[in-house]
């Protein structure tokens, strides 16, 4: 079962509409509807606020302000991750961002609560703030630790030495705008309040987290409140946390004792949920004649908002990806009166390596050495700053797989030397490396007397195909027919896990299911062999074979169902763990990683500039698959992603008011199915021992990896021009 191509378990739910999303529950009865008021300023003080006419609107129950708002607990910064902290809400008059939601207005249906939030009448102090990221680069500072826990600086060798020692070198910088998630589903949320409980049916990625944040800002204990989360039309990292939809429409159903939902309009979600931060980037890289790198500097300034620090993992994986012994890397942040930084699908990773590899291809070029040679000559041993063994590193099997499928020999030699028509044509390639990680996640199994399988867990499927996967490993731990398995997710009161995020959600849950199953398997067999009952009685538990739902030892079977109907008539289960990656001596023994190479060919025209992919390529090794199918699709969407970044994707700050001018699919461009004619991703036979007993790793974040620099090379070997400013739009290139 493990790694078949199984169609999604939850897709024919979906295509009928029975998968419900949070906006869409109806459990509570009749809800009231909540539109959020956002700040027209993006810093200063609301100095007077008027909700009467609001207030007398055909509908309206209640405008929430600062004013009226009940006290709410404050973000914990001791709390070691950003999600499980309070998110309080309109808690002053103090604004510091464009869009902070500074009334909620709930009235009876959506259109009333629309109409009346039109009538909050705000009058404000200030309004200038720091907005442009270029005038701040320079009043940096040293964040307290760069995202999953990272250092901020790493130093190896000596630096400046090798770097001004070398025979050729690149010293360039590289920027890159502000990103979003936007998932399909926008934020929102149902709260309803029931007896001493709160019920929260809300999109996230992680029940957890959500359970515990709404806790902590209502001030009420987590037992008390209870997540529910189903279904998730995507999330990206946007849903990692909670945010103010998820916190007003509890605030109000609390105040108002009845079910209040809250969803956010796209352009609130521009403003309210957070961005990939700006960023600039200095990448220096020193190397001999022969390719061989001797220094690797990167260094990176990013926008951050003064009161929630975030600084994205920009450099970290440029710290395992080449051997050199003279190494930088530093993280820096420039405070900014815009939303919050946050986790957006690779974070750091992505941005980082659109630099890094785009300054490998300027490597190569110098070289005059073909940049798949060039990455090969730069393989390491060892990971070359933790001084570990790498569990499973494939890069260079990767390059080579990826140049011989893609005709990679056929790649113009010279830049602006390959014409297809009006068509300037070009090849670009880049390396994809991201670290694996591992958090603590339960899942229970539970066989029924009927001899169906259920699979709880409060882990998420935003999409991904959780439901699918964990369907079937738990086929497989116990030797039954994907039908017979039912997976059970997204509530607070099933066991705990690290969610969907970081791309560690399948390997997590997978792993607590497959070991939860293991300790399943033993308690059916030492049912079965010491009763006299079973054809089994007797027999050496060792030998047990599940399979088509008998258990068979030494050519004696039974049902699976005889033995639980008989042994455990009230059905039986069993728990399985994964526990966090730094009390795991794997993860801290070895550098584990996913890899990658990625190929494109653009067409760029020689009069206008306008400039198409014509086909891609992606070679990656993340170890065992779990669906070949899904698999395929989380590493082609971050590709394509990938392609947006390098060509589309940029969030413009109005430098008067800190408002995102493009906070819209209009002007906020993402591609479509016509930008991408031609994209495979294909993934190499591995299996990695030391990232858990399945051997696999994740993938959701791998495809963005690298994907962005090889359009952008492409883009060069076509036409002879470098641009290091992102995304690459055609003025760039006139
Ligand atoms: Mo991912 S950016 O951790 O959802």
């Amino acid at each position: 079962m493990i790694g078949q191509a199984l169609n999604r378990v939850d897709g024919p739910s979906k295509v009928v509409g029975r998968a419900t999303y949070a906006y869409e529950h109806w459990e509570a009865g009749q809800p009231l509807y909540g539109f959020i008021v956002g700040a027209t300023i993006g810093k200063g003080s609301i100095a007077r606020i008027d909700t009467e006419s609001a207030e007398q609107a055909p509908g309206v129950r209640m405008v929430m302000t600062h004013l009226n708002a009940p006290e709410q607990g404050a973000r914990d910064e001791s709390i070691p991750f950003e999600y499980w902290r309070a998110q309080p809400e309109l808690t002053g008059p103090d604004i510091d961002h464009y869009g902070q939601p500074v009334a909620l207005v709930v009235a009876a249906t959506f259109e009333q609560a629309r109409a009346a939030a039109g009538l909050v009448d705000v009058e404000y102090t200030g309004g200038r703030g720091r907005f442009d990221f270029a005038e701040q680069e320079d009043e940096v500072y040293i964040p307290k630790v760069v995202n999953a826990g990272l250092p901020t600086d790493t130093a190896v060798g000596d630096f400046d030495a090798g770097f001004d020692s070398a025979e050729v070198r690149v010293d360039q910088y590289y920027t890159t705008p502000y990103e979003f998630s936007q998932p399909m589903e926008p934020n929102a949320c149902l709260a309803e309040p029931r007896d001493e409980d709160l019920f929260v049916y809300v999109s996230c990625q992680i029940v957890n987290a959500a359970q515990a944040s709404v806790a902590a800002t209502l001030g009420i204990d987590p037992e008390r409140v209870h997540i529910v989360a189903p279904f998730v039309g995507g999330g990206f990292g946007s849903k990692l946390g909670i945010h103010s939809e998820t916190i007003l429409a509890a605030l109000a159903a609390t105040v108002l004792r009845r079910p209040v939902k809250v969803a956010m309009t796209r352009q609130q979600i521009f403003q309210l949920v957070g961005m990939r931060p700006t960023s600039s980037q200095r990448v220096r890289l020193g190397a001999g004649q022969d390719g061989r790198l001797a220094a690797i500097a990167h260094d990176v300034t990013m926008h951050t908002n003064p009161d929630v620090e975030y600084a994205e993992q920009t450099a970290a994986t440029t710290r395992s990806l080449y051997a050199a012994p003279h190494r930088l890397t530093s993280h820096r942040l420039a405070p900014l009166d815009l939303p919050r930084g946050t986790d957006v699908r690779a974070p750091g990773e992505a941005p980082g390596m659109l630099a890094v590899e785009s300054a490998m291809d300027e490597l190569a070029h110098a070289l005059v050495m073909d940049p798949v040679e060039l990455r090969i000559r730069n393989e390491p041993t060892v990971d070359p700053e933790r001084a570990v063994p790498y569990s499973d590193r494939h890069l260079v099997d990767c390059l080579r797989e990826g140049a011989r499928r893609f005709g990679w020999e056929n790649r113009p030699a010279t830049p602006a030397s390959a014409r297809d028509g009006r068509w300037l044509v070009g090849y670009g390639m880049s390396a994809a490396i991201r670290g694996h990680f591992q958090g603590p996640t339960t899942a229970r199994v539970r066989l029924e007397a009927d001899g169906t399988a259920v699979v709880q867990t409060d882990m998420t499927d935003i999409g991904t195909g959780t439901y699918t996967v964990l369907t079937q490993v738990a086929a497989d731990g116990l030797g039954l027919p994907p039908e017979r398995v039912r997976i059970d997710l997204g509530r607070s009161d099933l066991p705990t896990s690290w969610g969907s995020g970081g791309s560690w959600g399948a390997t997590n849950s997978c792993t607590a299911t497959h070991r939860a199953c293991a300790a399943l398997r033993a308690k059916l067999l030492d049912s079965a062999c010491a009763d006299a009952r079973s054809p089994l009685h007797g027999l050496d538990p060792a030998d047990a074979v599940f399979s088509d739902g008998d258990v068979s030892i030494a050519g004696a079977t039974e049902a699976l169902s005889e033995i639980v109907a008989r042994g455990h008539p009230e059905g039986v289960e069993a728990e399985g763990q994964v526990r966090y990656m730094g009390d795991d001596p794997n993860y801290t023994d070895y550098s584990i990683n996913t890899y990658g190479a990625h190929f494109a060919e653009v067409g760029v025209d020689v009069d206008t500039a306008e400039v198409r992919l014509r086909r891609m390529l992606g070679v990656f090794s993340v170890g065992r698959v779990f669906n070949s199918k899904t698999t395929r699709s989380q590493l082609i969407g971050g590709m394509i992603w990938g392609v947006g970044a390098a060509l589309e994707e940029e969030a413009v700050v109005d430098s008067r008011s800190g408002a995102f001018v493009n906070r819209d699919f209009a002007g906020y461009l993402v591609p479509v199915h016509a930008d991408i004619p031609d994209v495979d991703a294909v993934v190499l036979d591995s299996y990695d021992d030391k990232a858990n007993p399945l051997g696999a790793k994740g993938v959701g974040e791998l495809g963005i990896c690298g994907s962005g620099a090889s359009v952008a090379n492409a883009v060069f070997n076509a036409t002879g021009v470098r641009v290091r400013d992102f995304p690459i739009t055609i003025e760039k290139l006139l």
